[in-house]
């Protein structure tokens, strides 16, 4: 059987359940692909840190340049997080010939760009499925599925530690403090969770959105953002008084090629999908030209939906290595088709 060697930048919360993802899953992934997906070497800084998950300590490596330098390894997945040093690693990683699956929205959304560039003239994938929607495999039905549409609206709750922050305000009356612990705890939260709270996290994935669908690129810094450290019980009781939800929701139109977009909390009516959207999970509700609305919805954060996410994005890409051919499977960024950014 043919073995894909992989190097994993990152043992926290997500390079776990990425790890636990593949041993779960195998079996079945030998089954289907006639491949065994090795994790070979794994970049960990810290490797006397009891990390709770069995791993033979032999594929620690405290240097992320032996994972990028190893010539035995096809792909490399950072879950490090965070636009530097990942960018880093990742552009040197495609420069070395590597394939690179990535998590990591921050990086994706501030340098998708020059990333996409890199992995083009290298002959090499870039794939990022796991920066947006958790578990959701978005990307991949805008890219592919939907491709023959011409997207006009998305309105995403994009935010697993906020949603979850935002329904148990709602539901259970806890306090925003104990709720973001909890987040924390269950590993929903960023590092610095500042990031999750301002919408910065969402405003990121959204950035990332408005190139896939609408081909135009708007920084994370130009989406006009507001975050839920202001919304308050009395906000939420009030809100559900007249039948709506608080959600924060992360939204862009595009209207005859003029982009407008913003992240905010809003007020969400009872009787709209994204309504029923609650705690970790995440929702992307997009219109397409042709297929109309549709609405995507599962675990948008926590190690194994996005482990999920990750494997998936491994899997295809080894199942294109075995194959050969053209590497032709990126979900393309685009910044250029035309349309243009007209603020909030
Ligand atoms: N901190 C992020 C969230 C993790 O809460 O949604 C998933 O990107």
């Amino acid at each position: 059987m043919r073995k894909i060697k992989v190097g994993m930048l990152g043992i926290g919360n997500i390079g776990k359940g990425t790890y636990r993802t593949l041993e779960m899953g195998r079996k079945k992934i030998e089954d289907t692909t006639g491949l065994s997906i090795e994790i070979v070497k794994i970049l960990n800084r810290h490797p006397d840190r009891d990390r709770g998950i069995d791993i033979p300590r032999e594929k620690y490596v405290t240097d992320a340049y032996d994972i990028i330098n190893d010539p035995d390894i096809d792909i490399m997945i950072e879950l490090i997080g965070g636009i530097e040093p990942a960018t880093t690693y990742m552009a040197d990683a495609l420069r070395a010939g590597k394939h690179v699956v990535t998590a990591n929205k921050a990086a994706v959304a501030a340098n998708g760009r020059m990333l996409q560039q890199l992995a083009q003239e290298n002959q090499v994938l870039l794939r990022f499925e796991a920066s947006v929607g958790g578990g959701i495999p978005i990307l991949n039905a805008i890219t592919t599925a939907l491709v023959s549409n011409e997207f006009t609206e998305v309105l995403g709750i994009l935010n697993g530690t906020t949603n979850y922050i935002l329904t148990q305000m709602a539901e259970n009356g806890a306090s925003y403090e104990d709720v973001l612990k909890e987040a924390q705890r269950m590993g929903f939260a960023e590092a610095d969770p500042t990031a999750d709270v301002e919408g910065l996290d969402a405003a990121n994935k959204l950035s990332i959105l408005i190139s896939l669908l609408f081909g135009v690129g708007v920084s994370p810094e130009e989406i006009p953002t507001k975050g839920i450290t202001t919304v308050d019980k009395v906000d939420i009781e009030f809100a559900k008084e007249f039948g709506y939800k608080v959600k924060l929701l992360a939204s862009a139109k595009n209207v005859n090629g003029h982009v407008t977009c913003n992240v905010e909390p809003s007020l969400v009516s009872q009787e709209h999908p994204l309504a029923s959207v609650n705690n970790e999970f995440n929702a992307v509700y997009v219109t397409g030209s042709a297929v109309d609305s549709l609405m995507f919805y599962g675990k948008g954060a926590g190690p194994l939906p996005t482990g999920s996410a990750v494997m998936g994005d491994v899997i295809s890409i080894a199942r294109k290595i075995e194959k050969g051919g053209a590497y032709d499977l990126q979900p393309h960024l685009r910044y250029d088709a035309g349309a243009v950014f007209d603020g909030e």
